[in-house]
Parts: structure tokens; sequence; C-alpha cells
């Protein structure tokens, strides 16, 4: 069958050139986006006298058809079109004759599929807001069930000051807050409409983009035609905007992986999200988490892809842009996946807090409440840090902690020291004493549940 498009050309493709060239193979799912952007144009058609009321009633009706005929399944996707826009228009034709064609009028795939995209990318982006808030509330509610209970904070991986594993956790949830921003703010450059742009240059008709824009929720619309048919960075602000997200998502999973591993045994996953080796019977292997960690891999090459493949483009547009479409699908596929398996896993986690106060007494994580213990007596702190160093080297070499050794040894070591300084290097105290803003005590990490919560639910 000779092409939509024949003209100059006979329309007569090779079925290598065919399958080549074709996207309706992955573009299919935008038909929903696609079908709401056609009604719209016909309506600011027959609103500008462009085309009659009638025509319109029988494009509305058809392309309303076709809509509820391709969601329940009545109506198949045809791989032989090139892509959504030529079966849409091509079933339409076929429903309700010439009108169909119509449709087309002061229009162009060019426009047409920006437009598409970027409906469907502001759908999906509150989509994946809904389920970072989700993941967010899991975390948060996990941290406010352990905002007292004491793990060890690492800094290059080596036991540093002790934290509470709520503390350790609210950070992901501030991290997730930052993500559902970039979010928000790609969506603000998402939400102008290109269509009306037509070809690249604009039309000789009498078109009210505004309106049409209006009609599609849009707040604003694309000032130069071959900007509008040609920018995607919209497309490439989300791919980052989710590469950071994913960032952020493998951090949390290194750390799952680590915690759960029978080196540090500070949580168990639950059965339900972990799977057992084909070979090793005791084997239980955090899978979800190293799939999140690995699939990260995956979403930066999205990015890198589309930002390659648009960096050489001249305007305005070009087929290359067809492949912003399986990156972006793929990125916005991935990302949902990864956040729906987080939120259950955090959710189902099982927290070994003995295990983590063990962890916590040995490693002498309360070395810097030593050092502040003598600078409190009046000692500058340089000074106090060499004597503590030197105290820990002590203990070190004679199997002790800070909590075992006694008085009158540390009294050795500096005169300043009293019997209130056990005290002083109490975990727990040393946790709580650590009250300045964003600091680890209990009080703090109520703040940040407190202020997580606000920011997710409005
Ligand atoms: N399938 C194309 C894409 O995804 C639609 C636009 C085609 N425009 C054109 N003039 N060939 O980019």
């Amino acid at each position: 069958m000779a092409k939509m498009w024949a003209g100059v050309t006979d329309g007569k493709t090779d079925s290598l050139a065919d399958d080549f060239n074709s996207s309706i193979s992955f573009d299919k799912c935008l038909y929903a986006q696609d079908i709401k952007g056609s009604m719209a144009h016909a309506a600011m058609l027959a609103s500008q006298g462009i085309i009659s009321r009638e025509e319109c009633d029988a494009i509305t009706e058809g392309l309303r058809g076709i809509l509820e005929d391709l969601k329940s399944g009545a109506l198949q996707f045809d791989m032989s079109c090139e892509d959504i826009h030529m079966f849409v228009e091509q079933v339409l034709t076929e429903r309700i004759g010439d009108t169909g064609k119509k449709l087309h009028t002061a229009r162009s795939r060019n426009d047409q599929v920006a437009l598409d995209m970027r409906l469907y990318l502001m759908d999906e982006t509150d989509e994946i807001a809904g389920l970072v808030k989700a993941l967010c509330a899991a975390i948060t509610d996990k941290a406010e069930q352990h905002k007292e209970s004491i793990m060890p904070g690492y800094t290059h991986l080596q036991r540093a000051q002790p934290v509470s594993f709520g503390h350790s956790l609210m950070a992901y949830s501030m991290m997730l807050l930052r993500d559902l921003g970039r979010l928000a703010d790609t969506k603000k450059r998402t939400n102008v409409s290109p269509i009306g742009s037509c070809a690249l240059a604009g039309t000789t008709y009498d078109t009210d983009r505004k309106m049409e824009a209006e009609l599609l929720g849009f707040e604003s619309i694309a000032l130069n035609s071959m900007d509008g048919v040609s920018d995607r960075d919209f497309c490439l602000e989300l791919l980052s905007a989710l590469a950071i997200l994913m960032m952020h998502l493998s951090r949390l999973s290194e750390e799952l992986v680590l915690w759960s591993s029978w080196e540090f045994r500070f949580i168990r996953l639950s059965d339900a999200f972990t799977t057992g080796s084909s070979i090793m019977p005791q084997k239980k292997n955090p899978d979800m988490a190293e799939l999140i960690r690995g699939k990260t891999g995956r979403v930066y090459g999205d990015l890198m892809a589309l930002l390659t493949t648009l960096k050489g483009l001249p305007l305005a547009y070009n087929k290359d842009m067809q492949e912003d479409k399986e990156a972006v699908f793929d990125a916005v596929d991935t990302v949902k996946m990864c956040l729906k398996v987080a939120a259950p896993m955090i959710a189902s986690m099982t927290v070994l807090t003995d295990n983590m106060k063990k962890a916590a007494q040995e490693g002498f994580i309360n070395a810097t409440d030593l050092a502040d213990y003598l600078v409190k007596k009046g000692m500058p702190f340089r000074s106090a840090y060499k004597i503590s160093g030197e105290i820990v080297a002590h203990c070190m070499k004679n199997g002790l902690v800070l909590e075992t050794l006694a008085l009158d040894e540390y009294k050795q070591f500096s005169g300043l020291f009293e019997e209130d300084l056990y005290e002083d290097i109490d975990l727990k105290n040393c946790m709580e004493k650590r009250i300045s803003e964003g600091g680890t005590s209990v009080a703090s990490v109520e703040k940040q549940i407190k202020f997580v919560r606000a920011s997710i639910n409005d």
C-alpha cells in the first residue's frame, strides 16, 4: 500500500526500510495522548472556522471510538503503520471517511509528536512523583521506629560516630525530597505546548494556539516554532532527574546489601524481597537491592544516549529525534519498577538493633566525645584530640574500650578527667548531645520526620 505521505515519491519503500523507519512498536503507548491532542486540534480548527462544526463532531466521535476500542482491546495496532500518529489517522479515515483526512490541517507530525511526548511525560512525572512519595513515606516510617536505635555512623566506611538508624535513614528521605523538587521543576518546562508550530515554520491558517494549549491543560505555548518542534530538553531534564533519583536508590541499595551481609548483620530483608541460591542452601541474596543498583547504569545510559543523539542535530526536526522515545520510555519504566520494589522492601525489613548497638560499642566511635570532654574542661581542641588519640591507642593495645578504661588510668593522660567523663562517652548520650540543627539527636530526627511528612503531604 502506498504511504499516506506519498507525494513526490511513489511511497513504495523497501520493506527493510519500513521496518527500520517504523516506531509504532514503541510509540503505540502514546495513543491516549495522541488522541487527546487530536480532539483538541479538531476543536480549535472548528472554532476558527477551518473545519465545520459537523466535521469536528464526526472527527471527535471517531477518535473517541478509537480510544475506547484501543483501551478495550477491540482494536489492534497495525504494525505496518509507520507510527502511532499515522495509525490513528488511518483508522479514523477508515471509520468516518474523507472528513478524517481534514484532521491534519494546520498540523504536522513534527509538532504532533512533540505534543504527545510532553503530554505523556507530564502524566508519567506525576506518577513517578507519587511513587517517590510512597518510598519516602516508607523510609520515614522506618526512621521513626528507629530514632533511638544506635548504630555506628561511617566515613570512609570506617566507624566514625554514633548515629541513630533513624537519622541515617532520614538522609535518604531528604534526597528523595530533592528528587521531588527536580521532578516538579522539570514538569514546569515540559508544560509548554508545541502544537501549532506545524512542520517548522508555523502555518498560514488562522489557528489559535493558545486555545488549543488551554484545551490540553498547558500553561503556555512555545514561542518559536522551530524550537517548538525540535526542543527535547524536557526529555533530557526528566532523564537527568531520573538518573539522579536512581543514583540515590542505588546508594540506598548498596547500604541494604552491606547491612544485610554477615559482616554487618544490621538488617534482615524479608523473604519476599530476597532470593535463595540454586547451589548454596544457606544463601539469602539481596537480589532486588542489587538489581536497583544495577539498573541505575541503564538509566544513566538512557540519558547519555539521548544527549548524544541530540548533540549534532541542525534545526529543526530530524528523524534522529525518534530515538528519544525508547530512551525515555525505558528510563520511566525502569524507575517506576525500582520505586515500586524499594518501598515494600524497606517497609518489610527487620532492623537488628542489638547487632547495630554491638557494632557501635566497638571501634571507638565516642573518641570525638572524649576529646570534647577535655575541651569542656578547658583544654584546646588540638591538644585534646592528641591525648584522646593516645588513649584510644592504649585501649587498643590492652584490649579495652573507652568505657572500660579505669579513671586512674585516664588521669595518667590528663588531670582534667573526672568520674563524669563516663557520662559523656556513653553512646546514647553521645547521640543525644548532638542537638545541632540536622544532628542525630532524637529531637532533631523528630523534626526532620515532621518536615518530610509535611513536604510529601502537601
Ligand atoms: N515517529 C516520528 C518520531 O517519533 C514522528 C514524527 C515524524 N515526522 C516526520 N516528519 N517524519 O519522531
